[in-house]
């Protein structure tokens, strides 16, 4: 369970990121949050594994405050979080392999890390990765040479290795066409129910919101404005998030018809 008390976050310039969210994901959640931009989603999901500090109150998961722990404790809760990026963020000029063994290095001293030693353990636990979401055929390619939605399963296999209870993915498709959007949706969520482990996703698309997601989230100017099932996240819903109607590029499927 991950548990927001009273969370705010001020930015070192006065721009309020988070106002007093109060806020419980339990295990096993696909949660995707969704807001206008500068709503303060990145600011909500990277919060949970201290990428940004909060100003105020407490984030603790599974009953341990992660805003109070330090050094080698805070580093065993964080390899429990796999992060995902937009950017995917690989070593580019490494293999897949590498970068999925990546995920190990928390589980091991610097110098071992270094030397490029990793146990067979660990490469039993990235092949398998790879395996989950369809890129064992790739483990020896450079991670440069794959295309964006494999480059993001790769990232996905990295946040598995790390044998990760909690994967929080920050606008993971936004840089895919439709169809590898669809894919590597369906490789989290496939993920999330297979094994468990705690999704959540900062979306900008409406629908993939709705598709995707066991509890909506939506962010404005830092607050919690709605929190409910897809059902319940009607057009109607989303146009008081956003305070303004949906706009036809925040769904995909309009992408989708337009991209032919
Ligand atoms: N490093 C920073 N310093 C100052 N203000 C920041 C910083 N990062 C974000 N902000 C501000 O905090 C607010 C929330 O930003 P955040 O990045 O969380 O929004 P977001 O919902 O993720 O937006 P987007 O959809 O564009 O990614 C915005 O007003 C933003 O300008
Ligand atoms: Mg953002």
């Amino acid at each position: 369970m991950i548990q927001f008390k009273q969370v705010s976050k001020v930015y070192p310039n006065g721009t309020v990121g988070l106002q007093e969210i109060d806020l419980a994901i339990r295990p096993g959640e696909f949660v995707v949050i969704v807001g206008l931009s500068g709503a303060g989603k990145s600011t909500l999901l990277r919060s949970i594994n201290r990428l940004h500090e909060i100003t105020s109150g407490d984030i603790s998961i599974d009953g341990r405050s992660i805003t109070s722990t330090k050094g080698r404790e805070l580093r065993v809760m964080r390899r429990g979080i796999g992060m995902i990026f937009q950017s995917f963020n690989l070593v580019k000029r490494s293999t897949v392999l590498r970068n999925v063994l990546a995920g190990r290095v928390g589980y091991h001293s610097t110098l071992r890390t270094m030397l490029g030693l990793f146990p067979k353990r660990d490469m039993e636990l990235a092949f398998e990765a790879l395996d989950r979401v369809n890129m064992l055929d790739k483990a020896y390619q450079r991670a440069d040479q794959l295309s964006g939605g494999q480059q993001q399963r790769v990232s996905i296999a990295r946040a598995l290795a790390q044998e990760a209870k909690i994967i929080l993915a920050d606008e993971p498709v936004a840089s895919l066409d439709p169809l590898t959007t669809r894919q590597v949706m369906d490789d989290l969520r496939r993920i999330n129910r297979e094994m468990g482990i705690t999704t959540v996703v900062n979306l900008h698309f409406v629908d993939l919101a709705r598709e995707y997601a066991t509890r909506i989230i939506g962010v404005r100017a830092g607050r919690i404005v709605f929190d409910g099932t897809p059902a319940q996240a009607t057009d109607e819903a989303f146009a008081a998030i956003y305070g303004r109607p949906v706009a036809n590029d925040e769904r995909l499927g309009e992408m989708s018809h337009e991209a032919g």
